[in-house]
């Protein structure tokens, strides 16, 4: 830093202080680390320090403006120290920051090397959802989709389920604080794209519908309040019930191998009739009988029926040309029984020691 020249004139001596001083302050803001400032320290507020060695020349100033002088000089001299020590706790700071940045990260690495970073995995759900769309792609489907906040209409009127139908209470539901006159809630079941597609298409139909769902249900070892399904639904002429349980079983062994079954077992739904409920071998057990499938060697994963007449008049498809059946299963269970996970809730709390298995 260049030392201007000196003068005993009282408003060239102010003016000098002045530029020393905007040089001192460029200087100080231009440090980036605590090293450079403590370099520059005796150059900014130390013995090299130009404002310093002004000091000494004060007493060449008329006596009648020295002290006048004199403050300008203190206050310059306050000033550096004040910026100094501002901009040598913010350096502090930053390396601080800096160093807790890179200690946390070579700290995990280094004590778990099991969680070396990598690109992360797809979640277990996600990928069986994959899977069985692959298996019902083979299988001579469509995947379709449909929105997760639904109106009561097509979650529950055109399923044949009116307002006041005793069987709302299978699908404990949210509701959604919705400006429009129409009931909005999130869908309960995957069974409102079935209503979707066949409004939207001509028979024949061939579709999974595969999506998340929310009910008012306590989670536990078998439920989750937002949870997987897929729907499937086939409308053609002639479909009788044996298509029904022969695509439940193909599906069953394309997915969990030739040694898991699937049964039927007579159930209620009010959009299908017959309705069934559909069980599969326990896989835990392999069927002998065991505390997870309360010894029957079955696990219940969805159900299915022939779709309900009225299902039809409600889309517009003619019950008199075309018969055909759904079904609906939770695929969050269908991978607890694959993986023989004891609580489903596992699925949900992103342990790693889980997750990195897939
Ligand atoms: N939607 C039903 C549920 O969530 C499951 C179901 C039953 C779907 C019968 C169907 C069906 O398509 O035909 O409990």
């Amino acid at each position: 830093m260049p030392t201007p020249e000196l003068s005993d004139n009282p408003m060239d001596f102010i003016k000098n202080i002045e530029t020393i001083l905007n040089d001192t302050l460029e200087i100080i803001s231009k440090c980036v680390e605590t090293d450079e400032l403590k370099t520059i320290g005796p150059l900014v507020n130390g013995k090299k320090s130009p404002l310093i060695a002004l000091r000494s020349k004060l007493k060449d100033i008329e006596p009648g403006a020295r002290k006048e002088v004199g403050k300008v000089l203190t206050d310059a001299l306050d000033k550096v120290k004040e910026i100094f020590e501002e901009k040598e706790l913010e350096l502090i700071r930053l390396a601080e920051l800096n160093f807790e940045k890179s200690d946390l990260t070579e700290n995990f690495v280094a004590l778990n090397p099991i969680y070396s970073p990598t690109i992360g995995a797809l979640h277990p759900v996600t990928l069986a959802q994959m899977e069985l769309e692959d298996i019902f792609i083979a299988m001579g489907f469509n995947v379709m989709d449909g929105p997760e906040a639904e109106t009561d209409w097509y979650n529950f009127e055109a399923l044949n389920i009116p307002k006041d139908h005793p069987a709302r209470g299978m699908w404990d539901t949210f509701y959604l604080n919705s400006k429009i006159p129409e009931t909005i809630l999130m869908r309960a079941h995957t069974s409102p794209v079935q209503v979707r597609v066949m409004k939207t298409y001509e028979p024949p139909i061939y579709t999974v519908m595969p999506g998340r769902c929310f009910r008012r249900d306590t989670p536990d070892a078998r439920h989750l309040a937002i949870f997987h399904q897929i729907e499937g639904l086939v409308i053609d002429k002639g479909i009788n019930f044996g298509h029904l349980a022969g695509t439940i079983e193909q599906f069953t062994t394309n997915y969990f191998g030739p040694n898991i079954h699937a049964r039927l077992r007579p159930a209620y739904f009010p959009f299908t009739e017959p309705s069934a409920e559909f069980e599969i071998t326990c896989t835990i057990c392999g069927g002998d009988g065991c505390r997870t499938c309360s010894l029957t060697g079955w696990i219940e994963l969805g159900g299915c029926g022939m779709v309900d007449p009225e299902v039809f008049k409600a889309v517009g498809i003619d019950p008199e040309i075309w018969t055909g059946f759904a079904f609906g299963f939770g695929i969050d269970r269908l991978v607890q029984m694959k993986y023989s996970l004891s609580d489903m809730r596992d699925l949900t709390e992103n342990d790693l020691r889980l997750l990195l298995q897939f």
